[in-house]
């Protein structure tokens, strides 16, 4: 199964979208100046980049709604590899936020030289397929995935863009970062977002109060990111995200996967992951 040419790029052995990601953009990251106070959230595509984007400035400024309220979220805490980043670096609040979907072998040297901490989001791989395969029929920069069955293949074999879950789940979970890293599901954070911030917040050292996590946790909900022209992608002209296909905030639920998934592809799915994953020292948060 091959991968359009005409869509996407080849950068170290990974795969990205032209529309979003330039040689240029890559490189730029290759020489991005990593500070102490950095917090950078990383995650394999459809586990809650944007969530962090909308979590990490209330955290990190004390549940301030100004930048939630008032700029785009690829630009309040923008990716890494992402071309928007060289233009939108300079006006970055410090601490600065951004997110990345680099496996940690892509990693910059000033970010392993630096004290940046990391906060890696995993999420069920089969909930993120499921959301993967949704976003692929409404951003136009990505290849239509053709049937669900055919999109597994293409998730299983890591034809798509940032390549397979497993080497990127590898990568950051054998990254030895020590305390600079930490450890997060987006099912937790589905299941109690106050409980899950308050970790953010300890991991950070921003020790918000209990009244500005409850405030934090609301503007964070899924009704809210909806309801945010500046979170919701609806600013992004319809030829590159088309909405009406199917919203990018979609469902925001853990389990979709059971609404979705045969018992043949449930058993496919299953027994190339745990094959992928085996003698990894690390557990997965989930039985597959
Ligand atoms: P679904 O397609 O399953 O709804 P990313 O930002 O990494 O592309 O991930 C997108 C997924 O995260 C989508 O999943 C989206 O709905 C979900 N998401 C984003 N914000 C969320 C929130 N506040 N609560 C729950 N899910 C959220």
């Amino acid at each position: 199964m091959s991968i359009s040419e005409e869509m996407y790029l080849h950068y170290h052995g990974l795969i990205v979208p032209k529309e979003t990601h330039s040689y240029e953009s890559l490189e730029f990251a290759q020489g991005f100046k990593f500070e102490d106070d950095d917090v950078l959230a990383v995650t394999y595509p459809k586990s809650g980049t944007i969530w962090m984007q909308e979590i990490l400035p209330l955290v990190l400024n004390g549940g301030d709604l100004t930048p939630i309220h008032t700029i785009p979220n690829w630009e309040r805490v923008p990716w890494l590899e992402e071309k928007q980043l060289a233009r939108v670096v300079d006006k970055l609040a410090s601490p600065r936020a951004l997110v990345s979907h680099f496996p940690y072998n892509l990693m910059p040297p000033s970010f392993c030289t630096s004290k940046a901490k990391v906060i890696y989001v995993m999420r069920n791989p089969k909930d993120i397929m499921v959301s993967s395969y949704y976003f692929h029929q409404m951003a136009g920069f990505l290849e239509d995935p053709g049937t669900f069955d055919e999109f597994m293949d293409k998730f299983l074999e890591g034809k798509v863009m940032f390549g397979k879950w497993t080497d990127h789940m590898k990568s950051w979970r054998n990254s030895e970062l020590g305390d600079r890293i930490m450890y997060i599901t987006y099912e937790e954070m589905a299941q109690d977002l106050p409980a899950a911030l308050r970790r953010i917040s300890d991991f950070l050292g921003c020790n918000l109060t209990e009244e500005l996590i409850q405030k934090v946790a609301e503007h964070c909900s899924f009704k809210s990111m909806q309801n945010n022209n500046m979170s919701n992608f609806s600013l992004i002209p319809k030829v590159y995200l088309d909405h009406d296909k199917s919203p990018f905030l979609r469902k925001g639920i853990a389990g979709d996967w059971k609404n979705h998934f045969s018992s043949e592809q449930l058993t496919r799915f299953t027994s190339v992951i745990s094959k992928e994953l085996e003698g990894e020292s690390f557990s997965l948060p989930w039985s597959l």
